[in-house]
């Protein structure tokens, strides 16, 4: 029975993952409470102990706006935390799934983003998750892997779609950017691609790989179809990011290119519109 252990998870992704599991992996699932990755000697310690096959580390400092004042324990979490895992997975001969960001890459970029692309991060948490994946890739060259993601949501955690269903419930109308461009991730979708690479029924090779669902939108579209789909008239005004300023500087672009990892695994990526739809299934049946 192949060993997991998943951290972050009760985390979006890690959540997600837990659920979907199959029955014929032995889990160990760790929260920040169990798990702090931050943490040298508790990321060696669990390790030495459960010694899994398989380690996926959700665990992060997502708050990207809070990042920017809070820098020292973003770098702990997002470049230590995966820079430990790597340390102790080379040493205990463990593969690491490593999640990352779109944000790590260049902000000036405007068309499908592959995983060759220059980085060049804008904020700090994109900083801080490129620096996390750097130990990754240089500790881990044959069996360290890292997906990179972008806007994930589901219908556990705090993420644009559950804002969107509070305030659109609320507000007669709402002003949402149109002018960053990206694809949504449904949690559960990429849990399930994480699950076929672990699960090992194809091998792919070590390194970094692009997911999130297919075809591209706006805030602003990402907005108005949660609102439609939900049956809300809340009306939806375009503005530019210039009119909405936050402390983190976030890219116009994000679109990420997944031919690589659909390529490797024989798979189709199914459309944002579809899985947000059953994603609110979920929300509104509880
Ligand atoms: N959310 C997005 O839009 C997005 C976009 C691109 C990439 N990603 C990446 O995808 C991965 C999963 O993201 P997600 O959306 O599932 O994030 P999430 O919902 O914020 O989950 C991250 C989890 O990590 C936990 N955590 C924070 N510090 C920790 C520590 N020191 N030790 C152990 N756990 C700690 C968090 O706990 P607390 O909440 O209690 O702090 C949270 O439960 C992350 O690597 C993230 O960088 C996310």
């Amino acid at each position: 029975m192949k060993k997991i252990l998943i951290t972050g998870s009760l985390g979006q992704l890690g959540y997600e993952l837990t659920k979907t599991a199959n029955e014929n992996l032995e889990l160990l699932c760790l929260d920040k409470h169990n798990l702090d990755i931050s943490n040298r000697k508790e990321v060696f310690e669990i390790l030495k102990t459960f010694k899994p096959d398989w380690v996926i580390n959700c665990a992060a400092y997502t708050a990207v706006d809070k990042a920017e004042t809070d820098v020292k324990v973003a770098k702990m979490v997002n470049e230590k935390g995966p820079k430990y895992f790597a340390e102790a997975c080379s040493s205990l001969n463990i593969k690491l799934i490593h999640i990352s960001t779109d944000y790590v890459y260049h902000a000036g970029l405007n068309s499908p983003i592959v995983e060759t692309d220059k980085t060049n991060p804008s904020n700090i948490y994109g900083k801080t998750k490129l620096a996390g994946d750097k130990w990754v890739l240089k500790l881990l060259p044959q069996s360290g892997y890292i997906i990179r993601t972008s806007w994930v949501y589901s219908a556990h955690g705090h993420n644009f779609v559950k804002t969107m269903l509070k305030y659109g419930a609320e507000k007669p109308e709402m002003k949402i950017v149109f002018d960053q461009i990206g694809s949504p991730t449904y949690a559960k979708d990429l849990a399930d691609a994480i699950w076929l690479i672990v699960e090992n029924k194809i091998e792919i090779q070590s390194g970094i790989y692009h997911f999130s669902n297919e075809g591209v939108c706006s805030w602003f579209d990402f907005a108005k179809k949660i609102f439609q789909l939900q049956g809300f008239d809340t009306k939806v005004y375009p503005i530019r990011s210039i009119e909405y300023p936050t402390p983190a500087s976030r890219p116009s672009y994000s679109l990420l290119d997944k031919s690589k990892l659909k390529n490797a695994l024989g798979i189709k990526i199914r459309h944002w519109e579809e899985a947000l739809g059953e994603c609110l299934k979920e929300i509104n049946t509880g």
